[in-house]
């Protein structure tokens, strides 16, 4: 038995469970939005174009990185294109990486950086053209309006219908311990300085580079740019300054962006202990811990005693029975304990209470399509893993607010919110491996996030179902198609 927990058999006629089949939950965007759960899939119709601007180690690539994760995670297919990167193809970095490249003065490298922002603009163009995605970011450092004017030219050129929308994400800081952390962290070990010079030396390097680019930096401004949609972040969110703001995905990533934050911390996640219903392998329910469970949630107390979480550790726990035993048994390490329902585990509607084998004899067509689609696949009366990814943004942004917080929940929630911070698709999400009796600690990292997986010497059965091989339309059809006439 894998994930959803099934529980006791739900006492619905066939009738009843029939007309559950054609009852079809919405979320609330999507009832929002007016759309129907088919429709979602195709949330975003006028392509989006994000642009940063800034000078260098104002973490920029950070947050493109960041809101791309996010945007891709609520269902808004979006890829960031990095003009740094397109650099580095064309040039040798030994002659071309160093600072003198970035003086507004040289007019070979203005010619190469402008043919780079070029190629990255038209790659971006035949992205959201081809409707490969709805959002692109354009990972540049932007800085003066003549750039930023050829970048909107670009997205409104006459033959594009519909034009691009285009925001810019405007990186001001100030704050010279931010600056000269994000150059330790992410410059010096950029592809541009590893191995062509020392640390020492990049450093010194990239200053010079900084002082290049000031000297033509024209900010965003409310006056002159009057006419452009835009947020300037400064210093890393301790204020904000937000300017006509056009459309559902802009106003998303200025709510985004105005809950993320800087500072160190850990989000540790945890299923439940082991339960009744996982040792009988039935979806669901609300049962209690089994002895295992119990003996499991004691030395998560032991491991949260030793682990001297700095600061307060919040715990955030579902609100079926398992979790809550789980959860409780940590009061005294905790700061706050809550209960929250929208950590409660899948609702498998229908299935609840079956075991896979149960629901593979009683609705073997569902059960097919489910391992087609497992992503897409909604429980008849019940929830897909693209509903239940709609049900917990609210809790990844408050994760994104908080510091250090312990998530007590189930296989299927803690599977897309793991997808988040590991930045796992939709293919991978639902088959994501979070096993009973395992503690995943998660640490934000500048560009990345580091797992650490804590696995306890305490029994619990597996639950872990893997994807099965779907045999492909060529296979199935292949003894018909032997025998046919
Ligand atoms: C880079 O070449 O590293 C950045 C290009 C830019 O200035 O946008």
């Amino acid at each position: 038995m894998e994930d959803e927990e099934p529980c006791e058999l739900p006492a619905r006629s066939q009738s009843c469970a029939a007309r559950m089949v054609q009852q079809r939950k919405m979320t609330f965007w999507q009832i929002e939005n007016g759309l129907d759960s088919d429709s979602s899939r195709e949330q975003v119709r006028v392509p989006n174009v994000i642009a940063l601007v800034g000078l260098p180690a104002r973490g920029k690539t950070y947050i493109s990185h960041k809101l791309c994760r996010y945007l891709n995670w609520i269902g808004i297919k979006t890829k960031a294109f990095n003009v740094g990167e397109y650099r580095r193809k064309v040039c040798n970095l030994d002659e071309q990486g160093k600072y003198e490249f970035f003086n507004p003065n040289n007019k070979q490298g203005t010619k190469i950086r402008d043919e780079c922002a070029k190629m990255a603009m038209e790659d971006m163009g035949r992205y959201l053209e081809s409707k490969e995605g709805e959002v692109a970011i354009f990972d540049a450092t932007n800085t003066t309006r003549k750039r930023r004017r050829w970048l909107v030219d670009f997205c409104k050129q006459e033959h594009r219908e519909p034009k691009f929308r285009v925001f810019f994400i405007e990186s001001v800081c100030d704050d010279p311990e931010i600056i000269n952390s994000n150059i330790a962290e992410v410059k010096v070990s950029s592809p541009d300085y590893k191995g062509h010079m020392t640390e020492e030396q990049a450093k010194e390097d990239f200053l010079k580079r900084i002082e290049n680019y000031k000297s033509q930096y024209e900010p965003l401004d409310e006056q002159l740019d009057d006419d452009l949609s835009f947020i300037k972040v400064i210093n890393a969110g301790r204020s904000f300054y937000v300017h006509n703001v056009n459309g559902h995905v802009q106003s998303r990533v200025v709510y985004f962006l105005m809950n993320i934050h800087l500072l160190p911390r850990s989000i540790y996640l945890t299923r439940h202990g082991e339960s009744e219903y996982n040792k009988i392998g039935r979806l669901g329910g609300d049962s209690p811990l089994s002895v295992n469970g119990e003996k499991y949630a004691k030395c998560l107390l032991e491991y949260f005693q030793h682990e001297k979480v700095p600061g307060d550790l919040r715990i955030w726990s579902s609100q079926k029975t398992r979790a809550c035993q789980t959860a409780s048994a940590l009061k005294s390490v905790a700061a706050h304990v809550e209960y929250w329902k929208v950590l409660d585990e899948i609702d498998a509607g229908i299935c609840e209470g079956l075991t896979y084998e149960d629901f593979e004899a009683r609705y073997p067509k569902q059960f097919v399509e489910r391992d087609k689609d497992k992503y897409h696949y909604r429980y008849p009366s019940g929830e897909s893993y693209e509903d239940l990814v709609a049900r917990l943004e609210p809790v990844i942004m408050e994760l994104e607010r908080q510091s250090n917080v312990l998530v007590v929940s189930h296989q299927a929630v803690l599977r897309c919110i793991l997808a988040y911070f590991d930045n796992k698709n939709r293919q991978e999400l639902p088959y994501l491996n979070v096993p009973l009796h395992t503690v995943i600690k998660l640490t934000p990292k500048a560009y990345s996030c580091k797992i650490e997986m804590f696995k306890f010497n305490i029994d619990a059965v597996d639950t872990y179902r893997a994807k099965p091989e779907i045999p492909t339309w060529e296979e199935s059809n292949a003894e018909k198609m032997c025998h046919s006439p």
